[in-house]
């Protein structure tokens, strides 16, 4: 283990500038343009195959996890098959029921992950069929996997997770367009698609160029103790990760709620020592989530919003980052960016090794 870039600069940083071309190595090759689809050689299932297929679980651990429900929507929206994720670490202490109409999805950087592996074997030894998204090449969970999708990040060092993300998300959006244009997903809307996974490495590189202003949010947010991440439907899984992100270098208690579920309870907390920092892309649920805000803002919490430039927030008092918008279905990914720089410059602000939390290895490859 090498500590830093070499350059002075963490392992982490140089890893979020990565991005653009990380994204853009996942990709390459497997964009179909004149059909509006992907082709992913890895999987090796036909048409047929693909269409026989009546539901998608997919599984992971920790962030891994959460791209993957980022992922189980986008299979949703863009095949209208039924879709899933759930922490491989719950799945293989439950007995779970392996149907043969499922397609099983192992998502892992390291693809050594203890409980992914293990939840592989269950389903294997079922007869279950699983594919992985995988980031190391022959890596054991690779290995155990029917076949899948390799993510070519490039070597990921740092302890929490940033470019092996995006690129799981990419291998997501590709799995579901190809899986919906052997269903109902018309060509137009493939290459609608198509159209808007090809701008972002472009755009990825727009938002890492606003981070001096994520850094100044990020140091207003490190002063805190606690906050909250929220989101709905696309946005949650996003705040999830923006969660994860934040309490795994900087230490800071920052917990993940569904928009709606705030008013069922937690909204106990929200007061001006408690920010938020929430998720409101330019879609169909804006509206529902400005008037969440405005019950935040209400209590006196202060707000960080993650949004569209097209979002109008009003009379609100909010401090807000805007990502550039995509096609609505592939929005997560933007808007889980700024979210990485957020928690690595309060790590910073907060004296914190980035590279190296305490308590946490890069892979947990023991029970
Ligand atoms: C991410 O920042 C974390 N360090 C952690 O949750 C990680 O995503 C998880 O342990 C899964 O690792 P894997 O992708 O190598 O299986």
């Amino acid at each position: 283990y090498e500590h830093g870039a070499g350059d002075g600069r963490p392992r982490m940083y140089t890893e979020i500038l990565e991005q653009p071309e990380s994204v853009d190595r996942t990709l390459r090759g497997r964009l179909d343009e004149r059909f509006g689809t992907a082709h992913l050689g890895g999987l090796d299932l036909d048409a047929r195959e693909l269409r026989a297929i009546r539901r998608v679980k997919i599984l992971g651990c920790g962030s891994a996890y959460y791209v993957g429900q980022m992922g189980a929507l986008l299979v949703e929206e863009l095949a209208r098959i039924p879709a899933d994720a759930e922490a491989a670490s719950e799945f293989r202490y439950r007995n779970p029921i392996i149907e043969p109409d499922t397609l099983y999805v192992a998502v892992s950087q390291s693809g050594e992950t203890i409980d992914t592996l293990l939840a592989v074997e269950e389903i294997k030894r079922k007869g279950g069929r699983v594919i992985g998204l995988v980031n190391v090449v022959g890596s054991a969970v690779a290995r155990a996997c029917d076949g899948g999708i390799y993510l070519h990040a490039g070597p990921e060092i740092a302890v929490a997770s940033t470019k092996a993300l995006t690129t799981m998300y990419v291998g997501f959006a590709l799995l579901a367009l190809q899986l919906g244009r052997v269903r109902d997903l018309s060509v137009a809307d493939g290459k609608r698609l198509v159209a808007g996974l090809q701008k972002l490495p472009a755009q990825i590189g727009q938002v890492l160029a606003t981070e001096d202003r994520i850094a100044e949010l990020a140091a207003t947010l490190a002063r805190s103790e606690s906050m909250f991440f929220v989101g709905r439907v696309r946005g949650f899984p996003v705040a999830r990760e923006g969660a994860q992100k934040f309490k795994e270098i900087s230490y800071r208690h920052a917990e993940a709620y569904q928009m709606s579920e705030l008013k069922h309870g937690p909204l106990a907390l929200i007061s001006p020592d408690v920010p938020t920092v929430a998720i409101v892309p330019d879609d169909e649920l804006t509206d529902r989530n400005v008037a969440a805000l405005h019950e935040i803002a209400a209590r006196g919490g202060p707000l960080v919003v993650v949004t569209h430039a097209g979002v109008d927030l009003g009379a609100l008092e909010v401090e807000r980052i805007d990502v550039p918008k995509n096609e609505t279905e592939l929005d997560p990914l933007l808007l889980t960016v700024p979210l990485q720089l957020l928690a690595y410059h309060a790590a910073l602000v907060l004296g914190h090794d980035v590279d190296k939390p305490r308590n946490l290895a890069k892979s947990v490859t023991v029970e």
